[in-house]
């Protein structure tokens, strides 16, 4: 038992380096395969879990392109639906967004689509389908996507900590519970189960004195993470791959919601053969032990370097606040919201119908339909290309959301008011209950461009919208 999940750790620390032997500038082509597979993620004392994977393995393989390299996917689906593969905070052409009936026809079981785009931005991202995302993703559709910078600072490692959350039975399998209403208009399909980089893991080794980059990646579907490594003082460089001047997290928690990102430095300062807990303390009484990290006899130095770098920024547009359009974006419904009525398919429903039809949430009094990018549902917003714009969100629900636009990057300008204190770049923005929250970007990016929250059970309850950029 100890010598198998030994070799399985094993396994997982190479990852990394075999996914660096591929070409990084070239646009050699590689294939992703959506489908069935058998992944033990609890651990040798219970069953094997029947997951959906990309290419039998949870998470899928870590692609890891250079800055302004071309990545070329061919996505075979040998699911028993559709499905798409969505590059989650990458600035590509629309075409390559990888929105069902949007920007592209869903791949059907058996079909292949390529994908084939160039990074413009360092950082960490990842890769999921935009296609029954709220089972796709929650039955282990994800990977990391890094690009990396044309310098890649120093650090002793550099390690992508997927996150993923599951709602298992007794014997490790997949409850199929998918889109039940009550997930649906509360927190979303928050599981019993959390994973790093696909298993149940007690262990995760460190040396005295290196100093490691962590990559960490919130792929839960549901399930927001705040993250306190004890003992250690994590630095914060990035957020949603873009730089920030290096800093410790806020309140020592490293927050993450569904589809965001950190990148952090964690210099190893305990001493050989010491442990330290990495705990998650979102949810009031429902804290738990992620990892421990674990010192081996090995000393790599003394003590960590003292120097923090700061990432060089990716080239973002600045938005022109002077001259931004500004919009309001209110989001409304879900439990104890006190939304009286919302917008479906043109129909005006009180909350009783809204549920009927699965809908639980609008975004400016509209409920998106079933599919993930309706072709015949018009944008809530057209902006001309190169428009600066500035939307002023209100979280108007008892309930966090993680709001994610697609397509672009953009500003954290406020929060309830008060000018934010990063200002900084993300694509996935949390928005704590009854919230306001104002972004700025510039729509440089033309294409219809999905806006929607990344609890992927309010996205499928119509917590969903596009952006036209024209
Ligand atoms: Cu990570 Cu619209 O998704
Ligand atoms: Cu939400």
């Amino acid at each position: 038992m100890r010598s198998t999940r030994r070799h399985l750790l094993k396994a997982a620390a190479a990852l990394p380096l075999a996914a660096h032997a591929w070409p990084a500038r070239a646009a050699a082509p590689r294939t992703l395969v959506a489908r069935p597979a058998r992944v033990n993620l609890v651990g040798p004392a219970y069953p094997d879990t029947e997951v959906w994977s990309f290419d039998g393995t949870v998470p899928g393989p870590i692609i890891r392109i250079r800055q302004g390299a071309r990545l070329r996917v061919d996505v075979r689906n040998e699911l028993s639906q559709d499905t798409t593969v969505h590059w989650h905070g990458i600035r590509l052409p629309n075409a390559m967004d990888g929105v069902p009936h949007l920007t592209q026809k869903p791949i059907a079981p058996g079909e292949t689509f390529t994908y084939d785009f160039a990074a413009p931005d360092a950082g960490t991202y990842w890769y999921h389908p935009h296609s029954r995302s709220f089972e796709q993703v929650a039955r282990g559709l994800y990977g990391a996507l890094i690009v990396e910078e044309a310098e890649p600072p120093p650090v002793d490692r550099d390690e992508v900590w997927v996150l993923a959350d599951w709602r298992l039975d007794r014997d490790a399998r997949i409850q199929p519970d998918f889109g039940n209403l009550r997930d649906l208009s509360h927190d979303g399909r928050v599981g019993n189960t959390m994973t790093l980089n696909g298993q149940v893991r007690d262990d995760f080794r460190v040396a005295a004195g290196e100093r490691l980059r962590l990559r960490l990646i919130n792929a839960a579907s549901a399930r927001v993470t705040a993250l306190e490594f004890k003992g250690h003082q994590p630095v914060v460089i990035a957020l949603d791959g873009h730089p920030i001047e290096p800093q410790p997290p806020e309140g020592g928690r490293i927050v993450l919601g569904p589809g965001m990102r950190a990148d952090i430095l964690l210099d190893a300062a305990g001493m050989p053969g010491e442990r330290y807990q990495v705990v998650d303390t979102w949810y009031r009484g429902r804290e738990y032990r992620l990892v421990d990290l674990v010192y081996d006899d090995r000393r790599r130095r003394d003590r960590p370097p003292q120097a923090f770098f700061r990432l060089p920024a990716n080239k973002l547009p600045e938005p022109d606040l002077d001259r931004a359009e500004r919009r309001e974006v209110v989001f409304s419904g879900g439990a104890m919201g006190g939304m009286t009525a919302a917008t479906l398919d043109g129909e005006r429903l009180d909350p009783r119908a809204l549920i009927e039809r699965g809908k639980a949430w609008a975004v400016n009094g509209v409920a998106a339909g079933d599919h993930d990018g309706q072709h015949d549902v018009q944008p809530f917003l057209t902006l001309r290309r190169g428009t600066s714009c500035v939307l002023a969100m209100a979280n108007d629900t008892s309930w966090p959301h993680p709001i994610h636009l697609h397509g672009h990057a953009f500003r954290v300008l406020s929060v309830n008011g008060q000018p934010s204190r990063l200002r900084e770049w993300r694509d996935t923005v949390l928005m704590q209950p009854r919230e306001k929250i104002d972004i700025a970007f510039v729509a440089d990016n033309p294409g219809d461009w999905m806006f929607h929250c990344h609890i992927l059970d309010h996205q499928q309850g119509g917590m969903m919208a596009h952006v036209r950029v024209a």
